[in-house]
């Protein structure tokens, strides 16, 4: 099958079974011309960074209700948002997310950046949240891998080699699937899916918009996949 045909069949998908979160922008808004806010997406990434979308949702929902943007953020008190933020756990991430804010708007006039390497230059920003926020906020083409994402490529294209050796390997098959039209949505796509069917165990393979070309579901093999390294 061609790559333009398994992210359309994904985006197609998506459209009707993508999960509501009060960061995205909905497929009714989206025909309205309403894009991500970055400064959402930028929060939602972070706080997502080791954290469950569950747990995080009411912390997200905090957050905005009290700083409204970047710059309602960076002038809160450090105290504050420690606070805010206390039972999120990884407390560098936050410390990092108020220094970031400041930076934005003392060094970029309270826009962020709308590209990977500019993003990745600022402070809680690694290659994960950067072509995340590039991709979701700024419709850029980049590739955003996850564990949800190895999982479904490794399935996906039966890779039977184990991780984390195999990490290279898969990184390169989800770019290689990465759509110049809308990659954002496509990168959450393949979280949703990675997260509610290509899940680790009892996978509902039946219902997984990606069955037919799913070469470990052709060869048997779906639960085994992917494979890790002994520790
Ligand atoms: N995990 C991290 N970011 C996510 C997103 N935007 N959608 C779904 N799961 C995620």
């Amino acid at each position: 099958m061609r790559d333009a045909q398994l992210s359309d069949d994904l985006l197609i998908w998506y459209d009707r079974h993508a999960r509501v979160m009060p960061w995205r922008v909905g497929p009714m808004e989206r025909a309205e011309g309403i894009r991500p806010d970055p400064y959402r997406v930028w929060l939602s990434e972070v706080m997502l960074q080791q954290t469950t979308v569950a747990a995080v949702r009411d912390y997200f929902r905090r957050f905005v209700a009290l700083w409204p943007d970047v710059g309602a953020l960076a002038a809160a008190e450090d105290a504050q948002v420690m606070g805010e933020w206390a039972g999120l756990g990884y407390y560098a991430r936050a410390r990092n997310l108020l220094a970031c804010a400041r930076v934005v708007v003392s060094e970029n006039g309270g826009q962020f950046p709308d590209t990977r390497d500019a993003l990745l230059r600022l402070p809680g920003i690694g290659p994960y949240t950067a072509a995340a926020i590039a991709a979701i906020a700024f419709d850029r083409s980049e590739t955003v891998v996850d564990g949800n994402v190895e999982r479904v490529m490794a399935r996906l294209h039966a890779v039977e080699a184990p991780l984390p050796g195999s990490k290279r390997q898969l990184g390169a098959l989800a770019a290689a699937l990465t759509p110049e039209r809308r990659p954002g949505d496509y990168a959450q796509a393949v979280m949703d899916l990675g997260a509610t069917i290509c899940t680790p165990r009892n996978p509902a393979c039946g219902i997984c918009p990606w069955r037919d070309p799913c070469q470990a579901r052709a060869e048997g093999i779906v639960a085994s996949l992917p494979r890790k390294s002994p520790k």
